[in-house]
């Protein structure tokens, strides 16, 4: 049998990736980058040094993080050709589309210097990559809202010029929020990796083959896109507004959910791995507090949330599944207090995963028994038969 059956095969040998990046417990609800606890990055760090610690290991001195913030800020100019291309693009275009296919199109300008056998392309490549995701992610976000696109301010810091490159506009001095910087630096760092999800799989799986950093980025974009993985910030949201406009109570749309009417989903719930509380979602449910207060913004949407989060976790079909809430579930309701459009929230994972991303290329392109990934496959089709005589 295919499809939707489930099939008892006994024991699957499922190869498991050997990686020293993240360290993630289901169980416990622990997450671990490079041995730190993400609750002691997430308050201190910061986006570019939780990056370093993903890429090389170990955290960067003073010097070398100052170097490197040095060297991302001098390579944030995007081709003027290159700027040209998001023309060409349908202004219904979302920004997770325009984001995978500009991270394609960056390979054009780059390919004589990005080379993954060459090391002094590959840090070349990771620095323009993680120098122009934001750019290019900014200009999505322009671009969906018919405004100019702003050239990257080098006095800024990485999150302060992002901010401004999205929010800005040419006839205003743009004023930084150190609220919401801070609120989404912290954001940022949650995003930055989380072993081997399906879109970091992706990157590996395309590095694997010897393709670049840009296309194998690219696809890891494609997968993130998915509503099951890092559209599920977009979907909650979206699921939230239905629920409001709908007058249905909360109640009663749980109920839809347990029984999978439509196929309807608790977006925001649920992990492959979790099956405990996502440590992220606690640190952002935090923020999200303090952030709508500090902004003096009151959304409904966050009480619907926490009205939803309150009935989901006190009865049995969700705990008999060990559902709980993920980094995606209150997530968006930050951004949206930040000024963003529900469909630049992927966009704002995208811009948080890349690290990672960049990390489990380098870790699969510098493994001495690397190979090209190919996953393995139990045969469950016809046996042979003969071609019928006509
Ligand atoms: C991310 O892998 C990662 O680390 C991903 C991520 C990262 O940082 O990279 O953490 C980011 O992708 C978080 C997940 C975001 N996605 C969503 O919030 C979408 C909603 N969640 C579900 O689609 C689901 O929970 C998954 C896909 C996340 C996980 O699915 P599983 O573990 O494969 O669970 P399952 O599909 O086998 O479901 C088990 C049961 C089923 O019910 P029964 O058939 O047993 O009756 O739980 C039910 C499912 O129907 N279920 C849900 C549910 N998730 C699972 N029911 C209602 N709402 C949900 N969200």
């Amino acid at each position: 049998q295919t499809g939707h059956t489930t099939i008892d095969y006994g024991f699957v040998n499922t190869a498991a990736t050997k990686s020293a990046i993240t360290y993630i417990d289901g169980d416990e609800g622990i997450l671990r980058y490079r041995g730190y606890p993400i609750e002691q990055l997430a308050k201190a760090s910061s986006y570019l040094e939780v990056a370093w610690l993903l890429i090389y290991g170990e955290l960067p001195t003073a010097d070398e993080l100052d170097a490197w913030d040095h060297r991302i800020r001098r390579h944030t100019l995007l081709h003027e050709d290159l700027k040209r291309f998001f023309s060409a693009l349908p202004p219904t275009a979302h920004p997770m589309s325009v984001l995978s296919s500009a991270t394609a199109a960056l390979s054009t300008y780059y390919e004589h210097e990005s080379d993954p056998d060459n090391p002094d392309h590959v840090e070349l490549t990771t620095v323009r990559l993680l120098a122009k995701l934001p750019v290019i992610a900014a200009y999505a976000h322009k671009k969906s809202i018919g405004q100019a696109f702003l050239y990257p301010d080098n006095s800024l810091s990485f999150v302060d010029n992002f901010l401004r490159l999205n929010f800005g506009v040419m006839s205003e001095q743009y004023e930084i929020n150190p609220v919401v910087s801070q609120a989404l630096e912290r954001l940022l760092i949650l995003h930055e990796d989380h072993e081997q999800n399906a879109s970091t799989s992706t990157v590996r799986l395309v590095g694997s083959t010897g393709a670049n950093q840009f296309s194998s980025v690219s696809a890891g974009i494609n997968a993130l896109y998915g509503p099951l993985h890092g559209g599920a910030n977009e979907a909650v949201l979206d699921m939230l507004a239905r629920i409001r406009d709908s007058g249905e109570s909360v109640q009663r749309f749980v109920e839809r959910v347990k029984n999978k009417e439509d196929g309807v989903k608790l977006m925001g719930f649920g992990h492959r791995v979790y099956k405990n509380y996502d440590p992220r979602a606690k640190l952002v449910k935090e923020s999200a507090d303090a952030v709508l207060a500090e902004l003096g913004v009151h959304d409904p949407l966050l009480d619907l949330a926490k009205e939803l989060e309150e009935i989901a976790l006190n009865d049995e079909y969700f705990q008999q599944r060990r559902l709980y809430p993920n980094v995606d579930f209150y997530t968006g309701v930050i951004y949206k207090a930040m000024g963003f459009p529900t469909r630049m929230f992927t966009v704002l994972f995208a811009i948080g995963r890349l690290p990672g991303w960049l990390a489990h290329w380098r870790e699969m392109q510098y493994d001495p028994q690397k190979k090209i990934g190919r996953p393995q496959q139990l045969y469950v089709g016809s046996p042979e038969r003969d071609y019928p005589r006509r």
